[in-house]
């Protein structure tokens, strides 16, 4: 029997969980705000709508199997709790478990209180009173408001803002948005991401991934979505040490666990953790209850085992070890010209011979042309014996790709990792 499957978004991390769903001989039935036409060309049929819009889901929902959720949210409004009233199980937490990710307090404080030992010292706030004292006992500090803001409303003191006073302007502007201010160490180190598979007990690792945030080389310029990102053929990284991944598979798992207890809810889905090698450990930055875009692209092409039978085992509780080729992988965006702050959109994009996998991520098409919009256009694997392997591969396909475009070159890199290790080595020796 071929499993009927809906897989939720549309960007370049649903392409991949597309691809590896219909590898896994599922039959695909998406529902996508925007038409992406790698996913549409997978898919048996498409549904263009609003991701809130669950009312829609009604007319698909008979026939399904289970569905898959990519972004967190229509998880955090409760898209897995209406699918299991409807009767169909979904790959994705429901409201409980989504607020890992919606509510960055919640998270900190679920940690404190089963202590876990991965926060950052932090004061939530719900008003001015008292933070200008915790910034001076802080030092040095980073500001979030408590809610999803796309990775985007994160501010470092020394980075982003200048002064005590440019902090406490920006608490107040956050207030004025939001229920709470969370400030926090500044914490140092390496950051890696751990994807991981969930049942509601096991959490099963995928390989570490090394995201980058800045716009340009060098890791200069304003922050993004992400750039890229690459990861290795032993699945590590190499400024990760030993018992490292050990330790941050067990932070996961504690934290799964105190929320079964904290809130009955049982979590099933993907669980990302991003965290900061520090000279204390792995501490945790963020949680995520997604893949990360674009670390899946990263992982799910290494699968050796059917993603199909890994979402059934997430969704029955059967989970057991996932294998991956022992390849690494460069996975490098293609954005339009001015990303972030004033992309080209509208332009064409001409994709000529790339050998590689290729993911679409927020591309518009029209006539059989695809054009721009205005955020991260096209994504593209490379996959070798080794990260030189990877590299070369995926600079020689996005070279073949034209238009008002830019990418960053040095993703995967040896000059870019020997900087990472010498930057975890400083933080070590410090
Ligand atoms: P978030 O949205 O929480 O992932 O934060 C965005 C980025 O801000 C992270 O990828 C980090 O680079 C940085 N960041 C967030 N929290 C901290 C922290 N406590 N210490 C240092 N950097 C942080
Ligand atoms: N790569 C960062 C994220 O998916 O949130």
């Amino acid at each position: 029997m071929v499993d009927k499957v809906l897989l939720i978004g549309h960007g370049s991390r649903e392409h991949a969980i597309a691809k590896a769903l219909v590898k896994g001989s599922a039959e695909l039935y998406s529902l996508m705000a925007h038409k992406n036409p790698g996913i549409a060309k997978l898919s048996k049929s498409i549904t263009l709508s609003k991701l809130s819009d669950f009312e829609r889901l009604k007319e698909l929902t008979p026939k399904l199997d289970f569905a898959v959720v990519g972004p967190e949210a229509p998880l955090a409004k409760g898209i897995s709790n209406f699918l299991a009233d409807q009767g169909v199980p979904c790959v994705g937490p429901k409201t409980q478990g989504a607020q890992l990710e919606s509510s960055k307090s919640f998270a900190r404080q679920l940690l404190e209180k089963h202590r876990i030992n991965a926060n950052p010292l932090f004061r939530v706030f719900t008003s001015m009173d008292g933070i200008e004292e915790y910034l001076n006992e802080v030092q040095r500090f980073v500001v979030k408001p408590d809610g999803l803001t796309g990775g985007k409303g994160v501010k470092v003191f020394g980075e982003h803002l200048q002064t005590t006073n440019d902090a406490l302007l920006y608490c107040q502007q956050i207030l004025n948005e939001h229920k709470q201010v969370i400030i926090e160490e500044c914490l140092e180190g390496e950051e890696f991401t751990l994807q991981t598979f969930v049942d509601g007990k096991r959490v099963i690792p995928m390989p570490l991934v090394q995201d980058h945030k800045r716009a340009y080389e060098g890791d200069t310029g304003p922050n993004t979505g992400g750039m890229g990102s690459y990861s290795c053929e032993d699945h590590s990284l190499p400024f990760v040490g030993e018992g490292i991944v050990e330790k941050a598979i067990q932070v996961m798992q504690q934290t799964v666990a105190a929320l079964k207890r904290e809130t009955g809810d049982t979590y099933k889905g993907f669980l990302y953790g991003q965290f900061m090698l520090t000279k204390q450990g792995p501490k945790i930055i963020e949680y995520n209850v997604r893949l990360g875009d674009p670390e899946a692209m990263n992982v799910l092409p290494l699968l050796q085992d059917n993603f199909v039978e890994i979402c059934w085992d997430i969704i029955n509780g059967t989970l057991k070890e996932v294998s991956f080729e022992e390849k690494a992988t460069v996975c490098s965006y293609l954005v339009p010209e001015g990303y972030p702050s004033s992309p080209k959109h509208g332009e064409p994009i001409i994709i000529g011979d790339v050998k590689t996998e290729l993911f679409y991520g927020s591309v518009h098409q029209e006539n059989g042309r695809i054009l721009t919009t205005s955020s991260r256009s096209i994504a593209l694997l490379g996959v070798g014996n080794n990260l030189q392997e990877a590299h070369e591969q995926v600079v020689e396909s996005l070279d073949r790709i034209q238009g008002k475009l830019f990418f960053r070159r040095d993703i995967g890199t040896q000059e870019l990792v020997t900087r990472r290790i010498r930057h975890m080595r400083r933080i070590l020796q410090a």
